[in-house]
């Protein structure tokens, strides 16, 4: 029989616990936003804005209202609309390939590496055709995609290349950090990232100093200066509210990103020691690439990991599916014409991916907790198969 695993609730993320580690330099970073009444622009925007920029290791940073956005304003600046393809992963949150279309443009899916999640650099050049115009991998889960191929190739094509590092800040790979790896980057801070705002935010960085001055310009409406319209924009201002509390945390994001990397080494001793370690993937992280944990995903066969979902909440463990549906078989995108079988390993994924609780102030306990849960759920469904089996 297995041991009864203990109660204590694990959320799958815990922005309490993190809050209560900085309320009195949040506190005070809101209070002089209120004080100020400056709630539009000025100097905390400008301030973030340099401070992202100095930690990616680039030359400009642009504040936006989301990391959608980011990614829309960016494929705008490059000039990329209709008529122009862009290749991208199909497995990411919705905003990747949404914003290639919203442009006008086409996204062109080209298949993930299985272990990864990442663009499969190999697969690429067989998606170009003389209407692409730029590459936008994803840096999946906090570990950057195989930016070398990728930028070789583009260079060989003539492409742009646009970072899709929403889920990476801080991340890096053969010492660059993402953000300043290709052309342009696009980075998100909705509150579930590891560098979260208190609502949505996002930010474009880039060494293009054209390419920032153009999307600066977007963000308010195509304006420069003050009330002449150069081409038709957006109002994407990020909040100073949202800057002031992001510089606070940008602070702290170092020690706990290293937090997020310590509970990842505890979840693989942990999946070893309950003698999941082959049951269950890990996540891989390559040599070369420093991953920054914004998700911790393991795989679990297809059907095991509903019912092991189902099991971990009864045990009070939050668990997200990223992402169920592929994006090359979301409705909105019928009119591409894939069906499925077409991305095998994105697909894959959406199947059987599972992202455990993760968080910089998650304790050992709590992952015990977790890991315990999964052998028991594992172990019992197991059983049942096999007494479904000598029944049949
Ligand atoms: C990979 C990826 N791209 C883009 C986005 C969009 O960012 P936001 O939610 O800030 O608009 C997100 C975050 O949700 C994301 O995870």
């Amino acid at each position: 029989m297995s041991p009864a695993i203990e109660p204590l609730t694990v959320p799958a993320l815990d922005l309490k616990a993190q809050y209560a580690t900085i309320r009195d330099e949040i506190d005070q970073a809101i209070r002089g936003v209120v004080e100020s009444q400056g709630f539009i622009m000025g100097p905390e925007v400008s301030g973030l804005e340099a401070e992202v920029a100095h930690y990616s290791e680039v030359e400009h940073g642009v504040g936006c209202a989301s990391g959608s956005d980011a990614l829309l304003l960016a494929l705008l600046g490059l000039g990329i609309g209709e008529d122009d393809e862009v290749i991208t992963s199909p497995y990411s949150f919705f905003a990747t390939a949404g914003s290639i279309w919203r442009t006008g443009a086409t996204p062109v899916f080209v298949d993930i590496e299985p272990d990864t999640y990442n663009l499969d650099p190999s697969l690429i050049e067989a998606a170009i055709t003389p209407r692409t115009r730029a590459i936008l991998p994803v840096h999946l889960y906090g570990q950057a995609a195989d930016m070398d191929p990728i930028l070789d190739i583009a260079e060989a094509h003539g492409l742009t290349v646009l970072e899709d590092a929403a889920q990476a800040i801080g991340a890096s790979y053969k010492g660059r950090r993402a953000g300043g790896l290709g052309h342009a980057a696009a980075f998100s801070f909705y509150p579930s990232k590891n560098l979260g705002g208190f609502g949505d935010a996002g930010m474009v960085t880039t060494n293009d100093q054209a390419l920032a001055r153009k999307v600066a310009r977007l963000r308010v409406h195509g304006m420069e200066p003050k009330y002449h319209h150069h081409e038709v924009g957006f109002n994407s201002r990020i909040d100073a509210l949202q800057a002031a509390v992001l510089r606070v945390k940008l602070r702290h994001l170092d020690a706990w990103t290293a937090a997020r990397r310590e509970a990842a080494d505890r979840y693989r001793g942990l999946f070893q020691a309950y003698g999941l370690a082959s049951a269950v993937g890990l996540p891989a992280e390559r040599d070369g690439h420093f991953h920054v944990y914004n998700q911790f995903v393991i795989r679990v066969p297809d059907p095991l990991r509903d019912t092991l979902r189902a099991d971990l909440a009864a045990h009070r463990i939050g668990t997200e599916i990223y992402y169920p549906i592929p994006l090359h078989l979301q409705v909105c995108f019928a009119s591409l014409g894939h069906a499925k079988g077409d991305y095998p390993h994105s697909e894959a994924a959406a199947r059987e991916s599972l992202a455990l609780p993760m968080y910089p102030e998650l304790t050992e306990d709590a992952q015990r907790h977790v890991v315990a849960s999964i052998a028991q759920s594992l172990q019992g469904q197991a059983r049942d198969r096999s007494v479904a089996e000598r029944a049949a």
